[in-house]
């Protein structure tokens, strides 16, 4: 994307869109609601960004470069890698924390791959690490899709300093062994749960309890991963289960996004920011929209954030009813990611 005209900001005027994509753009990877068509009203002909946007997932499971590279090619438009915020996108802010420590990930995708490419340098996916133990997952020979070769590691592993859940589980049995197994013994599986060990930090990308893919009714999410772990773990362990939620509709996630659209709107589309008397601004939108289709995530979050977000809900994934939700009213409902966009071109003037 290159840059526009003028460096002087008209501050009344501006806006930005944040798109979730699960129920919203896509089911699966097929788009819905016209989202093709409604996303290239927001370029120029020449195909240079008109209106910053970006996409506000809890999804993720691959680095962002790649989830921009699929997602332009499904939608037909340039997306770049800063337009794309996934749940896992803010594990960065921990990287001081973590940065040489040994960690674990987890979740579809490849965990390990997303976090090395944040910097983290001491990584191993949950699968990989449950290979280092002989016996760890007494079901596995069931399992067809866990015949790849073992690693024959015969030294035990560094004490695991953090656990990371940065999408859906995809083996959620072995998962909730592996990580009791590290939670409860301060992060050295195999010997007696350590009553008095240190739990490890546990983080989780989101906490989406369903949400919507190609099934016609919604499917558990991490946030059904989250109950399940957490249960089992209390039980066996007799006290609760510490961890640390990230995603929507945590405020600093609609923070971020008001962040990332200054910067696209900056770099994209309007100049420096530069102010009517040759200021650098603080600028400011006057209304940020955010296009969801789930209540308790994306319109919550869109309503804690408070201003400049305006919510905007489709019936097209979790939420299908006529009425506005009644516990997390959006400021509009509407049919479809389109007729979202339309609304806002027609707003925006
Ligand atoms: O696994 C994806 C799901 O948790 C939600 O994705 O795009 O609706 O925020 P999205
Ligand atoms: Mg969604």
């Amino acid at each position: 994307l290159t840059c526009c005209t003028s460096s002087v900001i008209d501050r009344t005027t501006s806006f930005g869109i944040a798109f979730d994509i699960d129920g919203v753009v896509l089911r699966g990877k097929i788009p819905i609601g016209n989202s093709a068509k409604a996303l290239k009203r927001l370029y120029h002909d020449s195909g240079t960004l008109k209106i910053p946007f970006l996409f506000l997932t809890n999804g993720g499971g691959i680095p962002e470069s790649r989830r921009a590279f699929d997602l332009s090619e499904i939608l037909g438009i340039r997306i770049l890698p800063s337009q794309i915020v996934q749940g896992h996108s803010s594990f960065r802010s921990l990287l001081a924390r973590y940065e040489n420590d040994f960690i674990v990930a987890t979740g579809k995708g490849e965990p390990s791959v997303v976090m090395s490419e944040y910097g983290f340098k001491n990584v191993v996916s949950l699968e990989e690490y449950a290979s280092y133990f002989d016996h760890i997952d007494p079901v596995a020979q069931y399992k067809s899709w866990t015949t790849k070769d073992k690693k024959a590691y015969d030294v035990a592993p560094d004490r695991v300093k953090a656990a990371f859940v940065i999408s859906d589980p995809v083996d959620w049995g072995r998962d909730i062994q592996v990580l009791c197994d590290i939670l409860t013994s301060g992060g050295l599986p195999g010997g007696e749960i350590q009553e008095n060990e240190h739990q490890p930090p546990l983080y989780f990308a989101a906490d989406d309890l369903e949400y919507q893919a190609s099934f016609p009714s919604e499917r558990l999410g991490i946030g059904a991963f989250r109950i399940a772990l957490e249960s089992i773990f209390t039980r066996i362990h007799h006290k609760p289960l510490e961890s640390t939620v990230f995603g929507k509709p945590k405020p600093f996630v609609f923070k971020n996004a008001e962040v990332i659209l200054r910067q696209l709107w900056e770099s994209s589309c309007h100049g420096s920011a530069v102010d009517e008397d040759g200021d650098f601004s603080t600028r400011s939108f006057k209304t940020l929209y955010m296009i969801g289709d789930n209540p308790s995530v994306d319109i919550k979050g869109a309503q804690q954030a408070g201003h400049p977000w305006f919510s905007i809900l489709t019936r097209t994934g979790v939420f299908r009813q006529r009425e506005n939700h009644a516990e997390y009213p959006a400021d509009l409902v509407v049919d479809t990611v389109e007729e979202a966009v339309q609304f806002i071109l027609e707003r925006e003037g």
